[in-house]
């Protein structure tokens, strides 16, 4: 057991499922720091948070040296990091012939190599401490492979592998690796998309399963939990039987996307030419 407040950090926390969970957390008595590439929109959600003990810190995930630095600022701030949350992350969707290169390689950037940053620059201590807990937002596409969304599924099932091959590293050390895989949750990252058969979420339902998962470690958690069954069943189902049940409960986003309302969230992915 441990006297002080425990001591959490989550990335992409300035809006949507982040600030949910960094909310949550602090609900829940932790002391939070709410990192974004949005570094003022990151300390001004840090600061509306009540009940203190949070700080807004900036971060971009695709570059370890900010990662690390994230990570000294968090501990300085408010003390050794337990629980560090992979949550940052970008989606683009269409026809993967039409996907720009440089959405292409945000995604696979902030997606995959931002949750290989967070597992390089947090495990370390938590592994000298024999203490702590990784956990990365994943996605059901991290099974599941809507068309339309062919590059950000390719770098949700890289998550889900290398948190598969690194818990197993972990073992035996005190350091707990967990997903949370959520199907379409209402934020600006899903703007415009489909749930196909499955209700879209709101992020406080995300930040709940997430808050649980901390509580009672589990490796994978889908939300909703009953995902999880579709994944299983259509993993022993031959091709043929597969594409059928896929056609009828995985969304089609190049269909059913609705582009204009994307537009704007988009072009942000396009057009920057930040690091
Ligand atoms: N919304 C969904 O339908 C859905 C479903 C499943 C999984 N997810 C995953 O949940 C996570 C959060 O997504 P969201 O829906 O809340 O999106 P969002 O766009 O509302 O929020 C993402 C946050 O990440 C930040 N961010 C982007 N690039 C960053 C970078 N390089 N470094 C640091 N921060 C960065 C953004 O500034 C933003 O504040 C993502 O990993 C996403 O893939 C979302």
């Amino acid at each position: 057991m441990t006297s002080h407040r425990q001591v959490a950090v989550v990335t992409g926390a300035a809006r949507g499922i982040g600030h949910a969970i960094a909310t949550a957390l602090a609900t829940d008595g932790w002391s939070v720091a709410l990192a974004d590439v949005n570094g003022d929109a990151a300390r001004t959600a840090a600061a509306r948070l009540k009940g203190g003990g949070c700080v807004g810190l900036g971060v971009d995930v695709r570059d370890q040296t900010s990662v690390a630095q994230l990570l000294r600022d968090a501990e300085a701030a408010l003390g050794p990091v337990d629980l560090f949350v992979n949550n940052a992350g970008v989606m683009w969707v269409g026809p993967f012939d039409e996907e720009p290169e440089s959405a292409t390689r945000r995604m696979l950037d902030v997606n995959l190599i931002g949750v290989v940053n967070g597992f390089r620059v947090a495990a370390p201590a938590m592994r000298a401490r024999g203490h702590g807990h990784i956990l990365t937002i994943a996605s059901a596409a991290s099974r599941l492979a809507p068309p339309g969304e062919a590059a950000y599924a390719a770098s949700k099932h890289g998550v889900l592998g290398y948190c598969t091959a690194v818990r197993r590293e972990l073992k035996g050390t005190g350091v707990h690796v967990s997903l949370v895989c959520p199907v379409v949750v209402r934020t600006e990252l899903a703007a415009g998309t489909s749930g196909g058969a499955a209700r879209t979420l709101r992020p406080e339902q995300v930040a709940k399963a997430v808050v649980d998962v901390v509580r009672r470690p589990r490796f994978v958690t889908f939300v909703p939990r009953h995902v999880a069954l579709l994944t299983v069943v259509l993993a022993v189902l031959p091709q043929q039987a597969r594409d059928w049940l896929s056609e009828r409960t995985v969304p089609d986003q190049v269909r059913a996307t609705d582009r204009v309302k994307r537009a704007d969230y988009e072009r942000q992915l396009v057009d920057r030419d930040d690091p």
